[in-house]
């Protein structure tokens, strides 16, 4: 179950709507950021909390691609693979990150350190290719540049 600090967090979300269900997104993000990923405890918390049916509370974490499923990496790696991401090389830049750091996309790496995931746009395709590694972001990605970024993330 949840400690005390995340129910009241996840109350304090509650209350500012008329209905209970519209907490249910940030309370499933909440629930990620506690337990790494979104299991059935996790989501049977999620339910009891918020006193809505598990299967909606199911339904609602499928549904969405930023909730994950299974058990992730110390680090997530988001990578944007969309048109402009990908006119400037973003493709390569997902094998070079799956070569040097051992993760395939949908992944994690063996040492646990990262796991990697493609991503549509993430809104800065000026500055593209782009990414976010928990929730930093950055944007002009050469395979140097992820080589320093990713460095600082153990
Ligand atoms: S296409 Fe990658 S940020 Fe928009």
């Amino acid at each position: 179950m949840f400690n005390e600090t995340v129910l009241k967090e996840i109350d304090e979300i509650r209350v500012k709507y008329p209905d209970r269900k519209s907490a249910l997104l940030p309370s499933l993000y909440i629930a990620q950021r506690e337990f790494g990923w979104l299991s059935q405890e996790a989501l049977l918390c999620v339910a009891k909390t918020l006193n809505l049916p598990e299967t909606e509370v199911r339904g609602a974490a499928s549904f969405y691609s930023m909730y994950r499923h299974k058990p992730a990496g110390r680090n997530l790696i988001q990578l944007c693979t969309n048109v402009s991401c990908m006119v400037l090389g973003a493709e390569r830049l997902a094998d070079f990150i799956s070569r040097k750091y051992g993760v395939q996309p949908g992944g994690t790496s063996q040492d646990g350190r990262f796991s990697l995931v493609i991503m549509e746009c993430i809104g800065a395709c000026g500055t593209a290719p782009a990414m976010l590694v928990n929730t930093d972001f950055h944007d002009s990605l050469t395979e140097k540049r992820i080589e320093e970024i990713l460095e600082k993330y153990k």
